[in-house]
């Protein structure tokens, strides 16, 4: 499993990639508007610091915006795949945008017939949103588990990408139904890494260690 950050924090970028288990970024126009600095001077930093797939979403509701806007945004960096959200110009857009050899982040997916149409339209990556399914009181890893049935019945070659995720059990969940990647806040990475019984373990040995003849 591909484990991505859901940030356009450079700081947090950083922080992930020094662990060296990070695979590529996720941004969005909300992640960005975090951040200080011109989005592009952002995008190319993070492109530099990954090497991997970095999500930047196109903003343009129609399809020859969106195809102007995904020309402008592959100049950046050849680590940069365009985010496009699962709509009827959308899906037009990505089909050429795949025939053409650039990557598509088909966004904003919440249910299995648009991740059906996104694998159709050749989206290398479709991004179901779990937590904000969650939010409404539907169960978002429903969705991943049929997304992925789908394309395990058809051969399609799309990558399940989990998103909009907010705690360590989604990253679970993701990994045992066999969601390709996960896509993961910085706070939540830190979460996967921690464990009470690791530190109770190593205060343990330390103590212990001190006990043992070393001469
Ligand atoms: C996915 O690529 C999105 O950037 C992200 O996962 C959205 O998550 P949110 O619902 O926490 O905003």
């Amino acid at each position: 499993m591909r484990i991505f950050i859901d940030t356009a924090n450079i700081e947090e970028i950083e922080k992930a990639a020094q662990l060296g288990v990070l695979d590529g970024v996720t941004t969005n126009p909300s992640l960005l508007a975090k951040e200080k600095g011109n989005y592009k001077d952002i995008l190319r930093r993070i492109c530099e610091i990954v090497d991997g797939p970095v999500s930047a979403e196109v903003t343009a509701l129609d399809v020859n915006g969106i195809l102007a806007e995904a020309n402008d945004l592959t100049r950046i960096h050849k680590n940069i795949i365009i985010k496009v959200p699962v709509t009827r110009e959308g899906l037009i857009a990505t089909k050429q945008l795949s025939e053409k050899g650039i990557e598509v982040n088909m966004t904003l997916c919440f249910s299995p017939l648009q991740a059906l149409l996104a694998a159709k339209a050749g989206a290398a990556y479709i991004s179901p949103f779990v937590g904000r399914l969650d939010d409404v009181s539907h169960n978002g890893m429903d969705l991943i588990e049929q997304i992925v049935q789908i394309y395990d019945n058809y051969g399609f070659e799309t990558n399940v990408l989990a998103a909009s995720i907010r705690h360590p059990l989604h990253i679970v969940d993701a990994a045992l139904m066999g969601a390709d990647v996960v896509t993961v806040p910085f706070k939540v990475i830190e979460q996967m890494i921690q464990h009470p019984l690791t530190d109770v373990g190593i205060k343990k040995f330390l103590a212990d260690w001190e006990k043992v003849k070393k001469d």
